[in-house]
């Protein structure tokens, strides 16, 4: 069962009517590549402790946390392939109709699906950082059964991704800010809007005019807050039913 038509049909106008449309994506458009979100069913934060990722957890505790990391990042991202959702938003992106995707995860799939103007607002899992040298390497150089070290500084690695409490990397932010400021058009897909500072985004798009659309599978912090038209079901099954809802009108 797809989305109401008449809600999708309001989307279909929008999307046609924006001249700046920027796509913020949460876990849940993931889940259909295998990829486990954080909150609700099977959700990570059910079975581990978000303490854990936390920064300075990672410095005091390099191997327990980079045992953990691997094992719930790494491990499981590395043989994760993007699905239809990811491959819509990429040919919305060539067919002009969207501008930008600002997304929080950190799985590289928009990247591997052929998107172009992807912002990783939480950094991505493709390369690891060495916060003294600040030289980046990449994860797929590296064992990280054990904790990857930095040949010059010979200190632990981390990876190139925004742990609980540490600063979103800036230029991010600011671009994020500034299309959320001159978009008319937000899509929000599978995000449940409860982490600051990217859970601001869509709500100051909405305070600077923009009409929002949303897909999810459930209500979200947002839904009954700042959005428009809400397209209940899985981003794939949504985002295909856009795509031809589109080419046939
Ligand atoms: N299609 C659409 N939405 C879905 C699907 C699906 N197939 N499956 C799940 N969802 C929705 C859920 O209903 C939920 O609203 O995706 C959302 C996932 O929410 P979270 O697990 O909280 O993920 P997210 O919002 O991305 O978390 C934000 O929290 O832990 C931090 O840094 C981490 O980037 C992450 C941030």
């Amino acid at each position: 069962m797809g989305a109401d038509l008449s809600q999708l049909k309001r989307a279909v106008y929008l999307l046609k009517q924006s001249k700046c449309t920027v796509c913020f994506t949460g876990a849940g458009i993931s889940v259909e590549s295998g990829v486990p979100s954080f909150r609700g069913e099977d959700g990570l934060w059910e079975k581990y402790n978000p303490d854990l990722f936390e920064i300075d957890y990672f410095y005091k505790h390099p191997e327990k946390s980079w045992a953990l990391i691997n094992k719930i990042f790494f491990e499981i991202l590395k043989d994760k392939k993007p699905n239809k959702a990811h491959y819509a938003l990429a040919k919305l992106e060539e067919l002009g109709y969207i501008k930008a995707i600002i997304t929080q995860n950190i799985d590289n799939l928009h990247y591997l699906s052929g998107s172009k103007n992807i912002i990783e607002y939480h950094g991505n899992s493709r390369t690891l950082v060495c916060k003294k040298c600040g030289k980046k390497f990449n994860a797929s150089d590296f064992d990280l059964s054990s904790v990857p070290m930095c040949p010059h500084c010979n200190i632990p690695l981390k990876p190139d991704f925004v742990f609980f409490g540490e600063m979103i990397p800036k230029e991010a932010q600011e671009k994020s800010e500034e299309l959320m400021r001159q978009c008319e058009l937000v899509i929000i897909i599978g995000t449940s809007g409860l982490v600051y500072p990217a859970a601001f985004l869509p709500m100051l798009a909405h305070k600077s005019g923009a009409k929002i659309i949303e897909i999810n599978k459930t209500f979200s912090e947002y839904t009954d807050k700042i959005v428009d038209v809400f397209l209940e079901g899985s981003a794939s099954e949504i985002l295909e039913e856009i795509l031809v809802e589109l080419d046939t009108h």
